[in-house]
């Protein structure tokens, strides 16, 4: 076990990501494109009212890391800062949705989703904005001026989307985008690589989606993405029914809480330790059940 081969690895998370959608297949909900019942394996359908609880709390315990972590809280004057530190923004102006774009974190159906959307001509938002409505192809929030920045920051629904810090190496390692032999030695890469520099597949959330200087509305969940996008598109008066995706973070996620027990036993300890603290931000500023990494965490408060 100790060398799994990455190929072994994709063929398991390929047979078990066909085994669960062969149940979602026979399952009764298959079929009704667009309702929000619950897939085969969730077990819980997600009440609007569980919902806003569940967000209350991320963004309470979001707010509780940014006061006392002394991160950047409002866009900076330099275009040059502005771009480094807004290099993962996103925005649609047409829809006035603005959200953080990290790779392995349910971004693809996101996307497809969010074309859906703009191409349907007869979006009208609920709440009308301070400011002269822009219908600008550009989606990257750093191309824009600051005044322009500061009304987005202030109008625009905001989306976090996030993932357990070890999930994403998984995947992004089964990706190829490391170019390593073994998950091991892949993540002596990424510790070599050190912060704030990372290149976007692992950096943290916390580095790449500055979760103090964008007041996110909505922090949603990788495994759970269907049901709260669900609620957040309709909140934000979104056309959504008709266009929500079959998400697969569902199936994968019990693939990948298999996956992290494997591949975590190959580290060595001090590898273990040195990852704890690599995503120690990522750790305090969000709450990932049953994350291995957080157990090592041993001096939280310390960064
Ligand atoms: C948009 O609205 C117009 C008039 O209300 C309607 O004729 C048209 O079919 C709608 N288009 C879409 C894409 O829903
Ligand atoms: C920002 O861009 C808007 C729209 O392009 C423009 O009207 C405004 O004058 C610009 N503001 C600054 C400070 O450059």
């Amino acid at each position: 076990m100790r060398f799994l081969p990455r190929l072994v690895i994709s063929a398991a998370l390929g047979i078990a990501t066909f085994l669960s959608w062969r149940l979602l297949l026979r399952s009764p909900a298959a079929g009704h494109e667009g309702d929000l019942a619950p897939e085969a394996e969730e077990d819980l359908t997600l009440t609007l009212d569980t919902f806003l609880h569940i967000q209350q709390l991320r963004k309470e315990r979001l707010r509780a890391f940014c006061s006392r972590s002394g991160k950047v809280t409002s866009p900076p004057s330099s275009w040059e800062e502005r771009a480094r530190l807004l290099l993962s923004l996103r925005v649609s102006t047409k829809l006035d949705l603005l959200y953080c774009q990290v790779p392995s974190t349910g971004m693809e159906e996101w996307q497809q989703l969010l074309e859906k959307l703009e191409e349907n001509e007869n979006v009208t938002l609920p709440v009308p904005l301070p400011y002269p409505r822009q219908h600008a192809p550009e989606t990257q929030l750093s191309k824009f001026n600051l005044t322009e920045i500061e009304a987005m920051l202030g109008s625009y629904t905001k989306v976090l989307f996030v993932r357990d810090p070890f999930q994403r190496l998984i995947s992004t390692f089964m990706q190829g985008m490391g170019s390593s032999p073994s998950f091991s030695s892949f993540v002596q890469d990424v510790l070599d690589s050190g912060q704030p520099n990372a290149p976007m597949a692992w950096n943290p959330l916390v580095s790449l989606c500055q979760p103090c200087l964008v007041q996110y509305d909505y922090v949603v969940m990788f495994g759970f993405l269907r049901q709260e996008l669900g609620h957040l598109l309709r909140r934000a008066g979104l056309p959504v029914d008709s266009h929500l995706p079959k998400f697969t973070d569902t199936q994968v996620r019990w693939t990948y809480s298999w996956l992290s027990e494997q591949m975590f036993s190959e580290l060595s300890l001090q590898q273990k330790k040195q990852l704890s603290h690599f995503y120690r931000w990522d750790l305090a500023a969000f709450s990932f059940s049953g994350s291995l990494l957080s157990d090592l965490l041993s001096t939280p408060e310390t960064w």
